[in-house]
C-alpha cells in the first residue's frame, strides 16, 4: 500500500522535537520527503541521525529571519524539488504582563508565532500556485478561542494565525492550493512541561480532570490530523481550523 503523502515534499518548521517531530515521522511514514528548519541544531541533528538522508534534510535556521527562510527554502528545493506541503509548526510560549511588556518582547512573540507563517507561505506559494496543488497547515492553538490569564500575548498571536489561515485560503483557493489550521489542546511536549513548571504542582491533576477524555494529547495525535490535511484526502478542506483538544473546548468550566 502506498502512503497518502507519496511524491510530496513537505517543509516542517520547528520539526526537531515535540509536535513538529511527530509530524515529520508521520509524513515520512506516509511516503513524503521532508525538509526541516529549526533553531535547535542539537535536536535537529539528533533527529536527522536516525532518518534516511535521501528523504529527510535538516537545516539550522531561525524563522524570525526572512533571509534564513529564503536560504532554507532554496536548499530544500535543491534537494527535493518544489514544495507541495508546508507545516508552520514552530512556536513559542509567552507569559508577559500586558502593562509591562516591551515592544521588543511583543515583536519577538509575533515574529515566531505569526509573521514567520506568512514568510514561509510567501516562499512556497509561487510553486504551489504554478502546480495548482499544495497544502499549508498552520499549527495554531485552542488559545485562539479560549485562553488563560498570564499567557499574554500568545492567544493574540495564535488568533492571528487562524485569521491568516482564512485569508490565505481565500487568496489561493482559485489555484487549488489549500490552507488550514490545526489547533491542538494540551499536548505532552516541552512547551507544556515549561508551562506546568510555572504553576503549582496540583495544576497537572486539574488539567487532566478538565479533559472529557481524562488525559492530554500525544504529539502523534496532532500529527495524524496534520497528515490528513496535507493529503489529497482533504482535497475539499480549506480555510478551516481543526481543533484537536480531546473535547476540552466542548465543556463549560467548573
Ligand atoms: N504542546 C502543546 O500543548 C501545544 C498546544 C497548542 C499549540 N501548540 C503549538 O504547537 C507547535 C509546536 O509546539 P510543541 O509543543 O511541539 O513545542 P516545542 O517547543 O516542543 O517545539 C517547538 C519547536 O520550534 C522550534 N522553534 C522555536 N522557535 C524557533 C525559531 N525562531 N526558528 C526555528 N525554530 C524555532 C523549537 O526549537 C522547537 O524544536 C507550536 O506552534 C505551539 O504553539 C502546542
Amino acid at each position: 500500500m502506498t502512503g497518502r503523502l507519496e511524491g510530496q515534499h513537505i517543509i516542517v518548521t520547528g520539526g526537531s522535537r515535540g509536535i513538529g517531530a511527530a509530524i515529520v515521522e508521520k509524513s515520512l511514514a506516509e511516503g513524503a520527503r521532508i525538509s526541516v528548519i529549526d533553531i535547535d541544531t542539537t535536536a535537529g541533528l539528533s533527529l536527522a541521525n536516525g532518518l534516511e538522508a535521501d528523504r529527510f534534510v535538516f537545516a539550522p535556521g531561525d524563522i524570525r529571519s526572512a533571509a534564513d527562510i529564503s536560504a532554507f527554502h532554496e536548499l530544500a528545493v535543491a534537494n527535493f524539488g518544489p514544495v507541495t506541503g508546508l507545516v508552520n509548526n514552530a512556536g513559542r510560549n509567552s507569559y508577559a504582563d500586558p502593562l509591562k511588556m516591551t515592544e521588543i518582547e511583543w515583536d519577538e512573540v509575533f515574529a515566531v508565532d505569526l509573521k514567520a507563517a506568512w514568510l514561509c507561505a510567501r516562499a512556497v506559494l509561487p510553486a504551489m500556485i504554478a502546480a495548482r496543488r499544495g497544502s499549508i497547515v498552520n499549527i495554531a492553538s485552542v488559545h485562539a478561542d479560549q485562553t488563560y490569564k498570564g499567557y499574554f500575548p500568545y492567544a493574540a498571536a495564535k488568533s492571528g494565525l487562524v485569521g491568516l489561515t482564512r485569508s490565505l485560503a481565500l487568496e489561493v483557493g482559485p489555484n487549488q492550493v489549500r490552507v488550514n489550521a490545526v489547533s491542538p489542546g494540551w499536548t505532552e511536549t516541552f512547551l507544556v512541561a515549561e508551562y506546568l513548571a510555572t504553576q503549582p504542582p496540583e495544576m497537572r491533576k486539574q488539567v487532566l480532570a478538565a479533559h472529557p477524555m481524562g488525559r492530554i494529547a500525544k504529539p502523534t495525535e496532532i500529527a495524524n490530523c496534520a497528515a490528513f490535511l496535507l493529503s489529497d484526502e482533504a482535497s475539499f478542506v480549506t480555510g478551516a481550523n481543526w481543533r484537536v483538544d480531546g473535547g476540552l473546548g466542548a465543556r463549560f468550566a467548573g
